[in-house]
């Protein structure tokens, strides 16, 4: 029997810690298990328009970093969602003869297809329409109130009338209306302001406690030089001139204003505040906000001092990533250089759509995609390094051993041994890198070891092995080709799965325990495996002109 209160002290124990566990009951062995909690969230989308490569990014990094931290057996929770307030979308709607909630109603839908098509594995999808997260917002603008952190003030800015926006002067294109081109006067409405400067001094305080709480390192600093310490401006939380938002209920001729509706939904869709808030207990503070740079500002600073006026541990770290461009600057429709994830998926597959996002992003600069260095990582390192690799080995352990895979033979001489400690030591390597979010580079591992394996086939040689008939060498070098194909595809499992199931069916290998992320340590388990007869290629050369055409020309026939 669990014993409930013991599960409660335990979880409040634990829940103090900041650390999170989630407590479980094996049924099997009757006790009681202690599992890590990971909670990891992308940004909530803004639904716009479709979502480009750039934009399907950060889900694609999201669901790769869930998977990883599910394959070592954690309780992994991923929140997605849609940011559905504001004028531009009401305007989108109704340009569309639409009513903004029908429009975003669509969209959300627009967004779980793709997510479906891109396999992720998201466990909730907040729309911030929803009254789970309207109600909860209402509540927390309330108590910001009340506490004194929430106070009433004058909005100033420059206001285009026919447009009834209000821009910054860096907004305006030539010192006019970015939108409609006409000229815009200064103006002011009345608006509710928070407080951020009361917080500053212990956000300065905080990031310098918490080490790993921004990623990459550069982006602290940034955040500190140009807008903590040249003095924090208090945020503007509510407008009037608008008002498909959500009500605030003491004033109800405001809507609550954009970051303070949208940074909340990290908790509301966990349950904060209200009845059913099982799953908040749970899983925060959360492990992992990923966001792109152009929002790293608002969860860097407004987000941890709303936290802390909510008197709410801040989450473990927040990664703010690069972007992904193109050779001539942004993506943009106007420019005629937009690709959208669907379009590599239906050609390429979505293994390779996946590595190339994922591998093409570097931690301290923007990552560039261009039909070239797409069509390059897909022959070279797909095809040339990883499915060659496959299909060789496959071929001689079929031609030397009739298919039978040879066992480890406990001797392994100093070539063997040495590629032995190397793909332990890259498995290690991977793991250090990919916790501290460098992702791109711990792929660069996973290649580090195909490329030392693909070696390790041109030194030993194997044909003259077997030639001159040395038998034990012959079988030790097919362990080895075998073993590293493994270690392989189980690292190559968060962000390609398919092509990862594809090596292991291929290799013979389907036994749990050497496909598990424990088993990355082990290097003698293999016994009683055959390969297939006859050796599929994971990935084919494609033709780098005919490529190059076909996705520039997508591109331009929009
Ligand atoms: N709605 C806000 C986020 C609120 S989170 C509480 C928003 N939405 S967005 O749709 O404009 O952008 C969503 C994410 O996509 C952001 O993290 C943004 O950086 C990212 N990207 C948009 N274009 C991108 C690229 N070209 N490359 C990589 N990420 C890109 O901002």
């Amino acid at each position: 029997m669990v014993n409930n209160k013991k599960i409660t002290q335990t979880t409040s124990k634990i829940y103090k810690n900041v650390i999170n566990y989630a407590i479980r009951e094996t049924k099997i062995k009757g006790r009681l298990e202690l599992k890590r909690t990971f909670y990891l969230t992308t940004p909530i989308y803004y639904p716009s328009g479709k979502f480009h490569i750039g934009t399907a990014y950060t889900t694609v990094l999201a669901d790769a970093i869930k998977r990883y931290h599910l394959l070592k057996g954690e309780d992994v929770y991923l929140l997605t969602g849609t940011d559905e307030h504001g004028q531009k979308i009401q305007e989108k709607a109704e340009s569309l003869g639409k009513t903004p909630k029908e429009y975003v109603d669509e969209m959300a839908v627009m967004a779980k297809e793709l997510w479906k098509k891109m396999k992720i594995e998201y466990d909730d999808f907040i729309q911030t329409t929803e009254p789970r997260h309207e109600k909860i917002v209402q509540k927390i603008f309330d108590y910001f109130m009340e506490k004194g952190d929430i106070y009433k003030g004058e909005y100033k800015g420059l206001y285009c009338v026919p447009c009834e926006t209000f821009f910054t002067q860096s907004q305006l294109v030539n010192g006019k209306c970015p939108d409609c081109g006409r000229e815009v006067r200064e103006a002011s409405e009345e608006a509710y302001f928070f407080n951020m400067k009361k917080y500053a001094n212990r956000l300065l305080k905080y990031y310098e406690d918490h080490p790993n709480f921004i990623k990459p390192d550069y982006m602290k600093t940034e955040m500190i030089n140009n807008f903590i310490k040249p003095g924090l401006e208090d945020l503007c939380v509510s407008r009037t001139t608008f008002d498909w938002g959500i009500k605030v209920l003491k004033d109800p001729k405001h809507v609550v204003y954009v970051w303070l509706d949208a940074l909340t939904n990290y908790i509301t869709a966990l349950g904060f505040w209200s009845e059913d808030d099982s799953k908040f207990k749970k899983y925060w503070p959360a492990n992992l906000h990923i966001v792109g740079k152009d929002i790293a500002r608002f969860h860097l600073i407004y987000w941890p001092i709303f936290l802390m006026a909510l008197d709410l541990p801040l989450p473990e770290t927040i990664l703010a990533h690069n972007w992904i461009v193109m050779k001539d600057g942004k993506m943009s429709k106007s420019k005629g250089n937009v690709i959208y994830p669907e379009e590599l998926i239906d050609r390429y597959g979505l293994d390779a759509t996946k590595y190339f996002l994922l591998r093409e992003m570097p931690v301290s600069q923007d990552g560039v995609f261009s039909p070239e260095s797409f069509v390059e990582r897909y022959n070279s390192d797909l095809c040339n390094d990883l499915s060659n690799l496959l299909n060789r080995t496959v071929s001689m352990v079929n031609k030397y051993f009739e298919g039978k895979v040879p066992e480890y033979n406990g001797t392994p001489n100093e070539v063997d041994k040495e590629l032995e400690e190397f793909a332990i030591s890259q498995a290690k390597k991977f793991e250090e890198i990919f916790n501290n979010y460098e992702i791109a580079n711990s792929i660069q591992e996973i290649w580090n070891l195909v490329s030392r394996t693909n070696k390790y086939i041109d030194e030993t040689a194997p044909w003259a092995l077997a030639k001159e008939n040395q038998q034990s060498k012959l079988q030790s070098c097919m362990y080895h080709l075998i073993e590293n194909l493994r270690k392989i595809a189980i690292l190559i499992r968060p962000f390609m799965l398919e092509t990862s199931d594809n090596i292991l069916r291929q290799i013979g290998i389907q036994n749990e325990n050497l496909i598990s992320w424990q088993s990355l340590n082990d290097y003698d388990k293999i016994k009683n495996v055959k390969v297939i007869e006859k050796g599929e290629p994971i990935f084919m050369r494609v033709n780098v002109d005919e490529e190059i055409e076909y996705m520039q020309d997508l591109m331009k026939n929009r």
